[in-house]
């Protein structure tokens, strides 16, 4: 390890893309999503239709500018005005600034990229994006183009170190166990792992023939090119979930650490619907992602209430003791962590 987890955790961040959010999430001017990082709060913004990323500090005396998860509103500083409109810094009284130069006041901004309608976001990536995404660029770019937007929006604390968040969400063993009236219910089968470098898929059967049954038959009501008929879960190393049950539509979910090495994940999952055929389709199938939507909470707290029984001190990178076939993606996983820490 590293000389403490506050370097792993940051370090990680800093060297690699993190998917942001689809660009249907932020259609109008003023729409902006905030995310907490193990470096402090990132805020993508649109300004006047260009997305722009930033530390959601105000460049004045680093005032936080957004507080909400996400919404609209204008990019001002509530303590002495400041704002950014159109690319530029607007700094009110600007003549009691004779002293300085208030024209060179810039917001901290992060590097941008596209993968088809996802927007990564990077400090400092090693990497370019689809070196890092390697084969699951393909893959995101088919899912991007048949998203619409997003349907719910649920952030919080879970109380663990993020890698026990992570390999929870990667691993299908527990779903008997702590999931059984939720996501248990799909009887998922054991499917096939695909590994695309750091990343990972994999591809499940429904086991329960009814709800297969149900789901084909909704596919008419959806104008998608791409979706997997099954259960479908998509790691991005290293903080990055997507899940679809078949792809109508996603679960995009992070989990970054808190600052300093805390027991702390920042989890957040946002629903995003993929496009329905016509108005009638959005109306008949408004209550299936209002149920969606509540079922994914209940799953996520389920598995909350389990991961926060484990302490930051039964993880390390080293492979696990006893392993599943089912918790391959761990081993994976830490093989990752290790070459990172190796490097
Ligand atoms: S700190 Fe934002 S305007 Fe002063
Ligand atoms: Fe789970």
């Amino acid at each position: 390890m590293p000389d403490s987890t506050t370097d792993f955790d940051a370090g990680l961040f800093r060297d690699h893309w993190h998917l942001a959010c689809h660009r249907n999430e932020l259609p109008t001017p003023g729409d902006y999503l905030r995310m907490r990082t193990p470096l402090g709060d990132l805020v993508v913004f649109n300004d006047s239709g260009e997305l722009v990323a930033f530390d959601n500090l105000c460049p004045h005396r680093g005032a936080r500018m957004f507080d909400g998860e996400a919404g609209n509103g204008p990019a001002t500083c509530r303590y002495h005005g400041w704002s950014y409109q159109k690319g530029r810094v607007i700094v009110p009284l600007v003549e009691d600034f004779a002293g300085c130069d208030t024209s060179s006041a810039r917001l901290n901004t992060y590097r941008l990229d596209w993968c088809g309608d996802f927007l990564f976001v990077g400090l400092a990536p090693r990497q370019g994006l689809y070196q890092q995404l390697g084969e699951a660029a393909a893959l995101l770019e088919n899912i991007g183009f048949n998203i619409a937007g997003r349907i719910d929006l649920n952030a919080g604390s879970f109380h663990c170190y993020w890698p026990v968040a992570v390999e929870n969400a990667l691993e299908p063993y527990h779903i008997a166990m702590v999931h059984p009236d939720t996501l248990g219910t799909l009887a998922l089968q054991a499917g096939a792992n695909h590994y695309l470098g750091s990343n990972s898929v994999w591809y499940a059967p429904l086991g329960n023939e009814r709800v297969n049954k149900q789901l084909h038959g909704l596919r008419r009501h959806f104008a998608i090119d791409y979706g997997y008929d099954g259960y479908m879960s998509i790691y991005l190393f290293p903080f990055t979930m997507i899940s679809s049950t078949f792809g109508y539509s996603y679960s995009l979910q992070h989990f970054f650490p808190a600052a300093g090495g805390a027991e702390e994940t920042h989890f957040s999952s946002r629903l995003l619907g993929a496009h329905l055929a016509n108005e009638r389709s959005a109306q008949l199938l408004a209550p299936l992602f209002a149920s969606t939507a509540g079922i994914n909470r209940k799953v996520f707290e389920e598995d909350h209430e389990v991961c926060r029984r484990v302490p930051k001190s039964s993880w390390s990178p080293a492979p696990l003791a006893y392993p599943a076939a089912s918790e391959a993606k761990i081993a994976h996983f830490r093989q990752s962590c290790r070459g990172w820490l190796e490097s």
